[in-house]
């Protein structure tokens, strides 16, 4: 590579408000981050107010010559509008400033492009992506600046596939659909084989940048990337941890979500957010110091309803407890004296054996301990099935053979060993602990 390959792109960031749209100032501020996570240099940023959108700039053509003039005076190559464009508008655009012109979709799936990390969440991007140029190439073909669109903020695939005609274009989403639910049928058969086993998944949610990924390292001492960037992480990534008071969980972390997250994309991640919409419990994480907390739990649950996950159970992690004063780790509790949220930090660890601790608890109302008293000629395969469930504690042998083990599980695996080997009815069980 070369170092020219190594430069940052220059950008002008474009930020029109319109006054009938729900956008606020505080949309320029993500825009920022987006870039950011995007790698790119922010040049200059423009900002405006308009009644509506200008059909043929959306900012208008005495806004265009502005912009053109800082692309110039900023040396930019590329302009990012936070606003949805049209085709045509982005052509136009285009052409008049003379640069590269994205909006925030394809700027969200550029960064979805570089994140992903997993074979399909690879697929997943590439199939939006696709899609997302599908759009433009049908109402753009004809056009001669066509070239200047697609994918890819310094050429590179995007560009070649905007060579590409529409029939081909359609023949790579039909292959690239047929790969991803080969691959489901794969994450689908690890997912029977966990629930064969009934470990309790615990899906990380939240908004993006809410720390997520921290305290998946924090919790799991894994090594997932964790960086100040929207959306670090994009495939979920799963790790099996041993709760410090017996019994094991599978922790999943997800991708961060966004307000204003284009419904396609939503539904081009469904399957990797599927961990959520069968987990046993969300961790719903959110920053408490940013100022739009709520708005963003809204958003993030909005986002879990539309997966199918708003049924699931869920606690509250209000994380950054480091950054407010006088904040304490803490539980909170409802009428019922179930726990609702816990206050921790991830980067400091405050508060986290207290997580735990809550998580333990959630989880145990699901727990068996049981003492089994076991015959000689049977004690071979039940402790066989016992130990690959991992719920043995303790196993100690009488003087005539028998067999007394301890075990802790949880109750619908103990209610399938109960009907294969019949516990209950043969006497097997000494004492439920
Ligand atoms: P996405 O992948 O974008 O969804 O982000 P995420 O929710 O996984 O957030 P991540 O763990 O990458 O953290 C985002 C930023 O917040 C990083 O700079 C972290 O170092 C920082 N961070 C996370 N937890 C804490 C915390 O408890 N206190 C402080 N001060 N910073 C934190």
């Amino acid at each position: 590579m070369t170092d020219n390959l190594h430069r940052r792109i220059r950008a002008v960031l474009v930020h029109c408000e319109i006054l009938s749209d729900a956008w606020d100032s505080e949309d320029l501020a993500e825009l920022r981050l987006l870039a950011v996570s995007a790698d790119l240099h922010i040049a200059d940023v423009l900002s405006c107010r308009r009644e509506g959108p200008d059909p043929r700039f959306y900012i208008g053509s005495g806004k265009i010559d502005e912009l053109k003039a800082l692309v110039a005076s900023g040396e930019a190559e590329l302009v990012v509008f936070n606003n949805h464009l049209s085709p045509a508008q982005e052509r136009n655009i285009s052409s008049a400033v003379g640069c590269k012109i994205i909006d925030r979709t394809a700027l969200i799936l550029e960064i979805f492009a570089q994140r992903a990390r997993t074979y399909e969440g690879k697929l997943q991007v590439e199939l939006a992506q696709l899609k997302y140029s599908a759009t433009r190439l049908v109402r753009g073909w004809t056009h001669l600046e066509r070239q200047k669109g697609g994918f890819g903020l310094r050429g590179g695939p995007g560009e070649k596939q905007l060579e590409l005609d529409r029939r081909e274009l359609n023949g790579r989403i039909f292959a690239i659909n047929n790969e991803l639910e080969r691959v489901k049928n794969q994450r689908e058969s690890g997912r029977k084989s966990r629930r064969k086993n009934e470990i309790p998944v615990l899906s990380l949610a939240g908004y993006t940048n809410a720390g997520k990924s921290t305290l998946f390292n924090r919790l799991t001492g894994a090594g997932v990337y964790a960086a100040d960037q929207l959306f670090a992480t994009l495939d979920p990534t799963l790790r099996r941890f041993d709760l410090p008071s017996g019994g094991s969980v599978v922790f999943a972390d997800t991708v961060g979500f966004i307000r204003h997250l284009p419904h396609d994309l939503v539904a081009a991640f469904r399957a990797t957010l599927q961990e959520t919409r069968d987990a046993n419990l969300i961790l719903h994480v959110t920053d408490c110091c940013d100022d739009r907390m709520e708005d963003n739990i809204a958003q993030v649950n909005a986002v879990l309803d539309e997966i199918g996950a708003g049924e699931v159970p869920q606690l509250m992690v209000y994380n950054k407890i480091d950054l407010a004063e006088g904040l304490e780790p803490h539980a909170e509790r409802d009428g019922t004296g179930r726990p609702t949220g816990v206050f921790v930090s991830a980067a400091t660890g405050e508060g986290i054996d207290l997580l735990l601790e809550i998580v333990t608890e959630l989880v145990r109302k699901n727990i068996v301990e049981l003492r089994l008293l076991l015959p000689p000629e049977l004690a071979g395969r039940i402790r066989s099935d016992l130990y690959e469930l991992r719920s043995v504690v303790s196993e100690e042998c009488t003087d005539d053979g028998m067999c007394v083990v301890n075990i802790k599980l949880p109750r619908t695996s103990f209610n399938q060993l109960d009907k294969k080997y019949g516990f209950s009815l043969s006497g097997f069980v000494v004492r439920e602990q």
